[in-house]
């Protein structure tokens, strides 16, 4: 178990290459039981939840190979149609095997993922589009058990929009008999990056990038070689961590169009960004003014990056509210940024934070992945040092934060602990 101890005070200046999506590449990854022969992904980043989609993916047979970004994955000598307990209870997306398994080996036995740290997230919409497609499903014992020969197209539409259920019926949908219609599909840039990669392998898909995707099923897809895009989420945070200490940071590998909601209200509260065709700069020369956010599904501002907004808003002159139309309880940071000194209140779905914060170093706890991100950038502008244990959930999405913050001048230390 690792902690930072972070030193506060630096204004941030230089350059960051974005890695490739965490969230894109989990989505990509389980594909590759979609076809026989060797799946290469380009951009793949390294990060703690790659490497637990990577060991779900080892444990049912699948070989795998990475150079450098590079990582190829094979399912010609799968053993298993199981995701087990210990994968998924790493990590959510695990589930998206599912989709694949049953589509191409007409059975899966997947856990149940249960809780989550910033409230419920339920599963129902996964099990009922694929219900919708012929699949029998029994929940037992913990356990998704899925069984159907094949597939069999269908109308569903996603009563919620949902980012996951959207990657795994679309998964399924592909190697369906006939025609599938899927309706209110996420739309969010991770769902058009796996959509875009299955019609490079052969699917037929048309409606790519909006919420209705015609399906035509095939029979076979084929190995390919396809990008994944750029971490939009990690990209917001430099640009947020950017503006937070004064700095000036400029953003490379992004794609600035995922970014424009963070962006326009970057740009509300005083920040100078400029935006070519893969680079985003952002400069910070005077205290931010206060502006409020309401997370919501894309291309709305992204409830991924409303925790670091909350953090960035402690230093801003006047008061914001930050709504969560996604996920209304997820506010488990509050109570550690107010261990720095911050004014923030709670109420349903959102809060509130009172600007002009005198924060000081203190020692606080990461509740997920991107709660650890806002106490960093807590701890960046903090008086003294700032310690913060269980970076484990921050090693989950982002890739090498501390050395990518020091290459701007963020003084990060990585320690072992034991406190846990
Ligand atoms: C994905 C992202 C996560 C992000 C979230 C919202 C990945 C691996 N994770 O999570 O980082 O915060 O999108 O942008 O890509 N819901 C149901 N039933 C379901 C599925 C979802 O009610 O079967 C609800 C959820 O509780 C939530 C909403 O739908 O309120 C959206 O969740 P969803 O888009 O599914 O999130 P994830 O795919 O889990």
């Amino acid at each position: 178990m690792d902690k930072f101890i972070v030193h506060g005070g630096v204004r941030l200046t230089g350059s960051v290459a974005i890695s490739g999506a965490k969230n894109a590449s989990l989505a990509l990854m389980p594909a590759c039981l979609l076809t026989n022969g060797a799946l290469t992904l380009k951009n793949t980043p390294n990060n703690r939840d790659l490497g637990t989609m990577s060991r779900l993916l080892g444990s049912m047979g699948v070989g795998m190979s990475l150079e450098g970004d590079m990582l190829t994955l094979d399912s010609t000598s799968i053993t298993s149609y199981e995701a087990p307990y210990e994968h998924v209870k790493q990590m959510r997306a695990s589930i998206y095997v599912l989709g694949p398994l049953i589509a191409r080996y007409g059975e899966a036995r997947v856990s149940l993922p249960g809780g989550c740290n910033f409230g419920p997230r339920p599963v129902d919409l996964h099990l009922k589009g694929l219900e919708k497609l012929g699949a029998e499903i029994d929940v037992t014992g913990g356990y998704i058990i899925a069984k159907c020969p094949r597939l069999q197209g269908a109308h569903f539409h996603f009563d919620i929009s949902s980012v996951g259920a959207s990657v795994n019926i679309l998964s399924a949908a592909v190697l369906a008999r006939g025609q599938t219609t899927l309706t209110n599909v996420a739309i969010e840039p991770e769902v058009t990056n796996l959509a875009l990669m299955l019609e490079q392998m052969g699917a037929k898909i048309s409606g790519i990038g909006t919420t209705t995707l015609e399906i035509e099923g095939v029979d076979s897809l084929n190995p390919v070689v396809a990008s994944t895009i750029p971490d939009r989420i990690e990209a917001a945070t430099f640009m947020l961590v950017a503006a937070m200490t004064r700095g000036d940071v400029t953003l490379t590998h992004v794609i600035p169009e995922h970014l424009d909601a963070v962006t326009q209200k970057l740009i509300d509260t005083g920040a100078l960004v400029d935006v070519s065709d893969d680079t985003i700069r952002v400069r910070m020369l005077e205290t931010p003014e206060a502006v409020d956010i309401t997370a919501s599904i894309y291309p709305g501002f992204p409830t991924d990056t409303q925790a670091q907004w909350a953090a960035y808003m402690l230093t801003a002159q006047g008061a914001s509210r930050i709504r969560d139309t996604i996920y209304p309880t997820r506010f488990g940071y509050v109570p550690e940024l107010q261990r720095l000194g911050a004014h923030i209140e709670t109420g349903e779905g959102y809060c509130v934070v009172k600007g002009n914060n005198k924060l000081t170093g203190a020692t606080v706890m990461s509740s997920d992945l991107r709660a650890s991100a806002s106490l960093v950038m807590a701890g960046l502008v903090a008086q003294g040092t700032t310690e913060i244990l269980r970076v484990y959930h921050l090693d989950r999405g982002y890739e090498k934060l501390e050395s990518k913050l020091g290459a701007l001048g963020a003084v990060i230390e990585r320690h072992p602990t034991e406190d846990y």
